[in-house]
């Protein structure tokens, strides 16, 4: 979609005249490792994709917002109030979540018009929503004048989806989204939002994000479900040290402490974030030798961690993986974003590429019945105003 088609189409949409229009953009993102660390204080490793949403606005005099989008039928059109309540489970929800928490902290909204269209897979935990999120929140920001730090938009879209969407996300995807770098990841502390940006040379290699098309149902409600079991871990954790967030463990002290968690399926679960947590340290590291081979493996080791201590994986994406791994040349392979269907991301070989998708889709659907895609990634900037 262009920019030149964006503009037209807002235009054919809505009749009302008003203030010139202006274009925003926001990427996905992939998570490289760190996965279900982010609400338990941990480490996360993704990086902003080269696709995303883009954003048709322009204010009006009328004291209503307009909402739509090229990718579904749903529209809206919301009477500018002191509140707002989430409709259904439609896609408005997020662009509203942030209009709502705008609100909540004094923003006077003005009439808009709003046209999106985005080029992520929806539903394929590439991080469609925080993409949506963070269009919005850049591109009120700039609109109304507001002055909020890019820090601040990235919690403020991360607020509109714990209160408004109703998912209690961590702060990955908003902060992937909105800081993201070309050619870098971003090596971020989830508790205290230290952050760096490490530069991505992979030598010979690419990322290659396989989606698994899988319908994702119940991925919202099953999300919070893991979240809350956290939290019982970390409780039970707390009765041989104080602990707040399952992070503050490294797999020396949950060896010594896991006897406290009294049911074996929390333990798995605390188990997977220590261990995550731990090898998303080691994986910088040892990216940044450029040591390649080990990072492949700490990858296989996170999908395996993630299939068989928090059961987040599912035929489809454990498929994806084990296919890859048969291949030649896939040095890593595991499932991205919260899972329960979604995405893959592998290391290929450049020259293994072409084969591993050719073979892995052909045995994918042999035994799924459903059609993977592929994309070879390439890692784009953060959320931005484009210049007409
Ligand atoms: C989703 C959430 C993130 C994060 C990942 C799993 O993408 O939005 O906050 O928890 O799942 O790592």
């Amino acid at each position: 979609m262009t920019i030149e088609i964006l503009k037209k189409e807002l235009e054919e949409r809505y009749s009302a005249s008003g203030s010139q229009i202006q274009f925003y953009f926001s990427p996905g993102r992939v998570n490289l490792i760190g996965e279900h660390t982010d609400y338990n204080g941990g480490y996360v490793f993704p990086c902003a994709l080269s696709f995303g949403t883009y954003l048709a606005v322009r204010q009006i005099d009328e004291p209503l917002i307009r909402m739509s989008t090229t990718n579904f039928d749903f529209q809206a059109e919301i009477p500018i109030g002191s509140s707002y309540e989430k409709i259904g489970d439609e896609w408005v929800n997020y662009p509203l979540g942030v209009v709502s928490e705008l609100t909540k902290r004094g923003v006077k909204i003005p009439g808009l018009e709003m046209l999106f269209s985005g080029n992520i897979p929806n539903k394929s935990g590439l991080s469609s929503s925080a993409s949506i999120e963070l269009v919005t929140a850049v591109a009120l920001n700039e609109l109304l004048g507001l002055g909020i730090s890019r820090i601040d938009l990235v919690k403020i879209g991360r607020a509109a989806e714990n209160h408004f969407v109703g998912v209690n996300c961590g702060i990955m995807d908003q902060f992937a989204v909105g800081m993201g770098k070309k050619d870098h990841a971003i090596y971020l502390n989830c508790d205290t939002l230290d952050y760096e940006l490490v530069p991505i040379k992979l030598e010979g290699y690419k990322l290659v994000i396989a989606n698994t098309n899988k319908p994702r149902g119940l991925a919202d409600s099953k999300y919070n479900e893991r979240v809350a079991e956290c939290q019982t871990a970390v409780k039970m954790l707390s009765d041989g040290k104080k602990i707040t967030l399952l992070a503050q463990l490294n797999m020396n002290d949950f060896n010594s402490l896991q006897h406290h968690i009294t049911d074996e399926v929390i333990k798995r679960r605390a188990r997977h974030v220590i261990s995550e947590n731990d090898r998303t340290f080691e994986a910088v590291a040892v990216l940044k030798t450029g040591d390649l081979l080990r990072f492949g493996q700490l990858m296989n080791d996170s999908h395996d961690s993630l299939r068989d201590d928090y059961e987040v994986t599912g035929i489809e994406l454990d498929t994806l993986v084990a296919e890859s791994r048969k291949i030649p040349g896939v040095i890593g392979s595991r499932m991205t974003g919260a899972g329960f269907g979604g995405c893959t991301v592998s290391l290929v070989k450049e020259e293994s590429i072409d084969r591993m998708i050719r073979e892995v889709g052909e045995s994918y659907l042999s035994i799924t019945n459903l059609k993977a895609e592929f994309y070879v990634a390439e890692i784009g900037n953060g959320a931005q105003k484009i210049m007409c």
